[in-house]
């Protein structure tokens, strides 16, 4: 019987932690890897407290593989790996380049060497919606053109979809892989003792709504609405990130469940419909009952106009489907936002 151990690198940050409580909710034994450099160690305790008990935490960087072969080392017999250990600001890729090739792609080699190295072969890889741009058919599928990268991000996770899809190409490994491609992750755990923690001025729209709405921020600004929708704001795929985490336990769960042959298989993770921005201000403010101040600006640079998933594939293949809300996204998101206040903004 296969121990069930999942190594989670990046296992402290906001996908990561939900991730963390729904494969142990799946009977699974996750394995945190993480050096916080954009995470926080309160993250852990928020996991504990779901959990109610310790969970195992190794902290150090992916990009050191001799950190990375102590682990495996120590842990034997690990099923898989899901790896979120990486960069994810799309304004900060583009003013720091080497800064997220460097990790972002460094840190999936050495995770791929050391499975190599220890003869583990499942990975869950965090990819993307942002890999298909600005699409040209709406709902996009997994399928639809990939375009060129608009920013160094975007960039560093076609590059790793890329290195996964040639591993599994490879006659001298055995691989199985797969790339989720996330749409736009939002909300926290209902418990609120984990959520997102945005260092500094979030870039993200929700938790600059609840910062906002929290008096955090002085108002909200709106990237434009002069767009071709219907209300002139950006459409987006909002889901929520229970149910994100929850596709990562039905990728691990597939692919545990596939004899050692190689494979590589990319699936879309959204709830399959798009809202625009002034839909999102709309419900958050009938879900909190606040007003939210917010003033329309000039469009934000490298901003898709429209761009929402065909999640069907996700739903035949790997069994998952979201089932959480706009507004059950909301009403959690600011629930952690209230609970945690400033450190929710830091
Ligand atoms: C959503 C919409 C903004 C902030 C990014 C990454 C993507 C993924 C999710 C990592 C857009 C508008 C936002 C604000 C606004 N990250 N907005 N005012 O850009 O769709 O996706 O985050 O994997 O890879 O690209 O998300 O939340 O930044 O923006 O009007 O203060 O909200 O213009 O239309 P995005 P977002």
């Amino acid at each position: 019987m296969a121990t069930r151990k999942i190594l989670v690198t990046g296992g402290a940050g906001y996908i990561g932690s939900h991730t963390v409580v729904e494969l142990f909710n799946a009977g699974y034994v996750p394995i945190i890897i993480d050096d916080f450099s954009n995470s926080e160690k309160s993250a852990i305790k928020g996991i504990e407290k779901i959990l109610g008990q310790s969970v195992k935490l190794y902290i150090g960087d992916c990009n050191d593989s001799s950190f990375l072969h102590k682990v495996f080392k120590e842990e034997g017999e690990i099923s898989g790996v899901i790896h979120f250990a990486a960069f994810k600001a799309v304004g900060e890729s583009v003013n720091e380049p080497l800064k997220y090739y460097q990790n972002n792609i460094g840190s999936l080699l050495s995770v791929l060497e050391a499975m190599k190295t220890f003869n583990i072969t499942d990975i869950v890889f965090s990819s993307s919606c942002t890999v298909y741009g600005e699409p040209e058919e709406l709902p996009v599928t997994e399928d639809s053109p990939i375009q060129k990268a608009t920013s160094p991000y975007g960039n560093t996770k076609q590059i790793c979809e890329e290195i996964l899809y040639d591993e599994a190409q490879s006659m001298s490994t055995t691989i199985k892989a797969i790339a989720l491609r996330y749409f736009n992750p939002v909300g926290a755990h209902p418990s609120a003792n984990i959520g997102e923690l945005p260092l500094g001025t979030p870039n993200n729209l929700v938790p600059y709504v609840t910062q906002t709405a929290a008096g955090l921020r002085k108002e909200l600004t709106v990237f434009g609405n002069d767009y071709n929708t219907v209300d002139g704001t950006c459409i987006r795929d909002y889901i929520h990130v229970v149910d994100l985490a929850k596709a990562h336990v039905k990728a691990i769960d597939y692919l545990s469940q596939k004899e050692n042959q190689n494979l590589y298989d990319t699936f879309n993770i959204g709830t399959g419909k798009g809202n625009s921005v002034m839909e999102v201000i709309n419900t958050f403010e009938q879900i909190s009952g606040t007003k939210l101040h917010y003033t329309v600006g000039s469009r934000r640079i490298g901003d898709v106009e429209k761009v929402y998933g065909d999640v069907r594939k996700a739903k035949e293949v790997l069994a998952w489907k979201s089932i959480f809300t706009l507004n059950d996204a909301l009403t959690d998101a600011w629930r952690w936002q209230q609970v945690h206040g400033k450190s929710a903004s830091l």
